[in-house]
This record gives C-alpha cells, sequence and structure tokens, in this order.
C-alpha cells in the first residue's frame, strides 16, 4: 500500500493521475481512465481538466459505477464527470463510454458494458464510503465476491439509488494504476478497518484496493495507528 496523507488531496490525486495517464500514453496510443462519482473526485475533476498536461484526445474515458438513472438525472454520475470534467476541458476531448444507466435491464447495459471494456483499465479513480464501500461494492453484498464478471448491476445499493451498474472485483484487480481517493472524518473508521484490518472485503470492500495507492485527507487518517503516514 501506498498512503499519502495530504490537506492538498485535489493537488496531490490531480498529479498522480497526470503522471499515471502519461505513463499509459508513454507506451502506447491510447490510455483508459475510468471514474468515479460522490463528491470527493469532483474539484479533482475540474483540476485535472485545467490544470492537467495530458494529450486527452488519446484517452478513453470509461466509469467504476454509475447510478440507474437517466443520464440528464443530478444523480448521474455520467452528469457529474460531464459537468465537471468533459464541459471544463479546453482543446482536445476524450472518448466517453458511458454506463448506460437509464436501461431498466441492468443486466443487459452490465453486459454491454463489459464487452466494452479493455481487459485492463489504465488508471481508475475510486472513492470510499463511510461503510468502506468503493464503486458500488458495499459491505455484505453478494458482488464483492464475484469472481467472472467484470461488470454488474445491483438493485439493493444501500446508498441511494439502489440501482447501480458497478466494476466488480477481476475488473478492479486487473487495473494497472488504482487511485483511491478519501476525505472526511466520517471516513476514518472505516479507512482504519480497510488499511490496517484483516484482508476480507466482505465487510469492508475498499479491502479490494487496499494494496494500491490512497491519498487521503488528515480528518480521514485520524484514526490511523503510528507511522502510517
Ligand atoms: C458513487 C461512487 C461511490 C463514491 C463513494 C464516496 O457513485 O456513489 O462511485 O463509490 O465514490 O461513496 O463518495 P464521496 O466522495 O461523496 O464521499
Amino acid at each position: 500500500m501506498n498512503l499519502f496523507v495530504t490537506d492538498d488531496l485535489t493537488g496531490a490525486a490531480t498529479f498522480c493521475l497526470e503522471r499515471a495517464l502519461n505513463r499509459a500514453l508513454a507506451g502506447r496510443e491510447r490510455a483508459s481512465f475510468a471514474l468515479s462519482g460522490g463528491g470527493t473526485p469532483v474539484p479533482i475533476y475540474r483540476a485535472l481538466a485545467r490544470r492537467a498536461e495530458v494529450d486527452w484526445g488519446r484517452v478513453d474515458v470509461y466509469f467504476a459505477d454509475e447510478r440507474c438513472v437517466p443520464r440528464e438525472h443530478d444523480d448521474s454520475n455520467f452528469k457529474l464527470v460531464l459537468e465537471n470534467f468533459l464541459d471544463e476541458l479546453v482543446g482536445a476531448v476524450p472518448a466517453v463510454h458511458r454506463m448506460e444507466g437509464e436501461d431498466a435491464d441492468g443486466e443487459a447495459a452490465a453486459a454491454r458494458y463489459a464487452a466494452l471494456l479493455p481487459p485492463v483499465l489504465d488508471v481508475v479513480l475510486l472513492g470510499m464510503g463511510p461503510d468502506g464501500h468503493t464503486a458500488s461494492l458495499f459491505p455484505g453484498h453478494p458482488l464483492v465476491d464475484e469472481g467472472l464478471r467484470t461488470v454488474a448491476s445491483l438493485d439493493d445499493s444501500p446508498k441511494p439509488p439502489p440501482r447501480r451498474l458497478t466494476l466488480t472485483p477481476p475488473a478492479l484487480a486487473a487495473a494497472r494504476d488504482v487511485l483511491v481517493v478519501a476525505k472526511g472524518a466520517d471516513k476514518a473508521r472505516a479507512l482504519r478497518q480497510v488499511l490496517e484490518g484483516d484482508d476480507d472485503p466482505r465487510p469492508f470492500p475498499a479491502r479490494l484496493v487496499r494494496d494500491r495507492a490512497w491519498i487521503v485527507d488528515a480528518a480521514a487518517a485520524g484514526e490511523l495507528g503510528e507511522g502510517k503516514s
């Protein structure tokens, strides 16, 4: 695990994502970048669009999860990314591959997304909820044990809205660079459990990515033991 505690979470995450994307683009014509919803990434998206030196025209944007609502709904992760990232870019824009949350048949939408997802995502940005969920993988949910599908639908998310699409553990495990961001004292208990508890992901699904890069603020790190930062 690679943990960085900072009160400039946005600056640190922007730097880290820019570096990971440019590393991927150095070796190949295109790079894939999967984005999350929630509040923590919003300033990161805005900073990435304005500040990062990335050849966005060579980037394919995917989603780590999506809420099953129309794309113009305020709960839509696509809408959040459109308004805070894509609409803020000046110049070349990435190709965007939306999860079709508006489809009444979630399983069909998940299967279509799995078919277009690259086998290895280059860069994935994740958040973590106060209960230790990440993407739309929630504590105690059977999808935490999914071993085959790379994208799945659920209709019982404890965080509203209940119907969602999400990348699964195999997709996260295959990804090249994963960055998890967490901010605020309400995440402190879960962060301690995720980074310092045992490695069973069922009660704290963010343990699936505990060995990846983490950038958190001091409030979220507030319950970590000594020597963790
Ligand atoms: C979603 C997310 C979800 C989010 C966490 C953290 O669409 O709901 O992708 O996994 O990242 O709930 O959200 P905050 O950044 O708002 O705390």
